[in-house]
């Protein structure tokens, strides 16, 4: 860490499509947060950088399903998120955005000068083709069925199921997104980057000069560069991105993928004017925080962008984490299968340090995980709050209750005591340790065992006991134990930052730097401190209960979605119910409508008036086959001429997913005009 003069930290750039989720700040955000505040208390020169990443085909097709710009679907996530990771304490440097108009220059410029450099391969190939609406079918436009699994939602990029990445040519029985027909091939001209030509250079600098980055990311680098690096096309037939930026590329974007990594250069430029020093000077560490399936990207393909351009540094780790996984099942935004942030925030006020805890207690480091609501609640109530909260409460309410909140003097240290305080330094560079070679978790592991420490000194000292006897060796022990509360204050600031900012506020010390770990005289004798509340508080089952339930809801709207069923609809009052008058008649006659397919004219025997309905039923029933039915209507529908017959109501009838039809009919005869309620 020492070589470096200043560290440029990226999180990778979320899609301005969806909510970000826990899946998301497990992943990337939660670990990079601490990273840089890690460097942070350590006095270092760092930028944090991340963004709304606003191109790419998911973004035009939510745009196309709700009828709406692919502008208006990003104004929205990127306000959404940015508000969120605020409020989570996330401290970017800056969240910028990849439509803005620096952007479009910053990757324009990137595109031309690797253009003019002859850095790229010009190819005309086939490619998928909607005739009906006349456009290319870039990446996501397609779907079929998987050549691996036999997945038959499987995208034109990769198939969620199985996680292989996909080219469009693979997927057998390939479909337009947009028409639903099965596209056509027509020639098109892209820009390829050629990596076969930088394969050499990346296998020397990732296999034998990163021997240290992650086994994960190592070993995914490993498997693309043992089978061979491809030219890869990084341009599309789309209107939705950075235009390629050449005469003759009319109706061509860059490649979200292309794009989107110099969002880290563009928003760096936006946020200062010194951004080349970050980005140009080999004294930059340069650190990528991404989920594993961004590594090929970060790893080999933007590092090729970079180095064909020339100017730029290469990222010197790129710590990406595996999957988190919710009660079992994969997140899933499709199928509203997450815990969102936004969510969250509402439903946990003010827990944001809880979250932050669980995810990175379990964080999917090494492989994936499983976030479960029973969890989130044992290691709130077991670890924050019976450790943590407990020892620094213990320490706080004891020193108000015996020295009115001063820190009381020392008289005599014993051997106990000097081993206790001296246990500090040994966790610290366990902690430092960690951070610096990107071990989150377990870095957030050896921080809790200063506060196990903590406990354990407590509960073999007993100073609850000994004050009406010894009140100078109960002097003794809080004097102690305030100075582990202090240092576990600065320990775990960058873990649980508002937490530790309202330890700060009982203890009554400014934020202190890193370098102050292992000093036993944070809090010095006579020290007035605050009366302290709770760090943290239980988490009941009841509030347990409900997410699990809110869970089992989505599973089941999920269940009948898949089953084909009717999507539930809004509620409604009791009033908007009894509104509707519902009666059991009686079918008199019955007699199709001429000249047409699916209408019956129906005369009903309605209790209180014989009425004509007519009924979109004829290719379900013959109407011989119905008469002395009874069945069920809505008796004060707005009376409609249809086909100059006047209907007065309306027959219910249910309908699967099948479309098949049935009556509803009371179990038994009943007097026609029985209301329905
Ligand atoms: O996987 C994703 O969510 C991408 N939007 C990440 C982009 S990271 C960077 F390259 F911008
Ligand atoms: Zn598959």
């Amino acid at each position: 860490m020492s070589d470096y003069k200043r560290f440029l930290v990226t999180a990778a750039l979320p899609y301005a499509n969806g909510p970000v989720h826990i899946g998301h700040l497990a992943g990337v955000y939660v670990p990079a947060d601490i990273y840089t505040r890690y460097l942070r208390q350590n006095g270092k020169d760092v930028l944090f950088i991340c963004g709304s990443d606003e191109h790419g085909v998911p973004i035009t097709l939510k745009a196309k399903m709700e009828g709406i710009t692919p502008q208006d679907v990003v104004d929205r996530y990127h306000s959404i998120n940015k508000d969120a990771f605020a409020r989570f304490g996330i401290g970017f440097d800056i969240y910028h955005r990849t439509s803005s108009p620096i952007h479009h220059q910053t990757a324009s410029d990137f595109f031309r000068k690797l253009n003019d450099a002859g850095e790229f391969v010009e190819k005309t190939s086939e490619q998928f083709f909607d005739e009906a609406n006349q456009q290319f079918l870039a990446d996501r436009y397609i779907t079929g069925t998987c050549p691996h699994c036999g997945n038959e939602k499987a995208y034109g990029d990769q198939c969620e199921k199985c996680g292989t990445s996909l080219s469009q040519m693979d997927l057998i029985n390939p479909r337009s997104m947009l028409s639903g027909n099965a596209p056509v091939l027509k020639e098109t001209k892209h820009w390829y980057l050629p990596l076969d030509k930088h394969e050499a250079w990346l296998k020397k600098w990732i296999l034998e000069d990163h021997t240290e980055w992650r086994s994960n990311v190592y070993g995914q680098c490993k498997s693309w560069l043992d089978q061979g690096l491809q030219p890869r096309a990084v341009s599309r037939d789309l209107d939705w991105g950075v235009p390629v930026p050449v005469k003759g590329a009319e109706g061509k974007v860059l490649y979200v993928w292309f794009d989107a990594p110099i969002g880290y250069i563009s928003a760096t430029r936006e946020l200062t004017p010194d951004w080349e020093k970050y980005w140009k000077s080999e004294d930059s560490r340069l650190i990528h925080f991404i989920g594993k399936d961004n590594i090929v990207f970060h790893c080999i393909i933007f590092p090729a962008m970079l180095k064909a351009h020339g100017e730029y540094i290469l990222p010197d780790n790129v710590p990406a984490n595996e999957f988190l996984n919710l009660e079992n099942d994969k997140i899933s935004t499709s199928r509203n299968w997450a815990v969102w942030l936004y969510e969250y925030l509402d439903e946990f006020p003010g827990k944001q340090d809880v979250l932050r805890y669980v995810l990175t207690a379990n964080a999917p480091e090494a492989k994936d995980n499983d976030f479960t609501w029973k969890d989130f609640q044992t290691r709130n109530n077991n670890e924050l709050v019976a450790v943590l909260g407990n020892f620094v409460n213990r320490t706080l309410v004891l020193t108000q209750k015996c020295f009115n909140g001063k820190c009381p003097a020392i008289s005599a240290l014993t051997d106990y005591d000097n081993t206790t305080l001296g246990e500090i330094t040994a966790i610290k560079s366990r902690v430092e340790q960690s951070l610096e070679t990107f071990r989150i978790r377990e870095a957030l592991n050896e921080a809790m065992s200063l506060a196990r420490l903590g406990n354990k000194y407590l509960a073999e000292t007993e100073p609850w006991k000994l004050f009406p006897t010894d009140p100078e060796r109960v002097a003794t022990i809080l004097h102690v134990s305030l100075q582990i509360t202090a240092n576990i204050a600065i320990l775990m600031d960058a873990f649980l930052p508002f937490t530790m900012k309202q330890l700060r506020g009982y203890l009554n010390v400014p934020e202190m730097s890193w370098s102050a770990i292992g000093s036993v005289d944070l809090i010095k004798s006579g020290h007035q401190m605050e009366k302290p509340g709770l760090l943290f508080e239980k988490i009941e089952d009841a509030q347990v209960d409900f997410q699990v339930n809110k869970l089992l809801e989505t599973k089941k709207a999920n269940e009948a979605k898949e089953a084909g069923l009717a999507p539930a609809k809004p509620v409604i009052s009791y009033d908007e119910f009894s509104a509707m008058d519902i009666r059991i008649a009686t079918i008199l006659e019955a007699e199709k409508v001429p000249k047409t397919q699916k209408l019956m004219k129906l005369k009903l025997d309605t209790g209180i008036d014989i009425r004509t309905v007519v009924s979109g039923i004829a290719e379900h029933f013959e109407p011989q086959a119905i008469i002395g039915r009874q069945v069920t209507l809505l008796a004060n529908l707005e009376p409609r001429m249809i086909k100059s017959i006047e209907s007065k109501g309306m027959i219910l009838l249910a309908e699967d997913n099948q479309g098949r039809l049935i009556f509803v009919t009371p179990e038994q005869a009943i007097q026609n005009g029985a209301v329905v309620k």
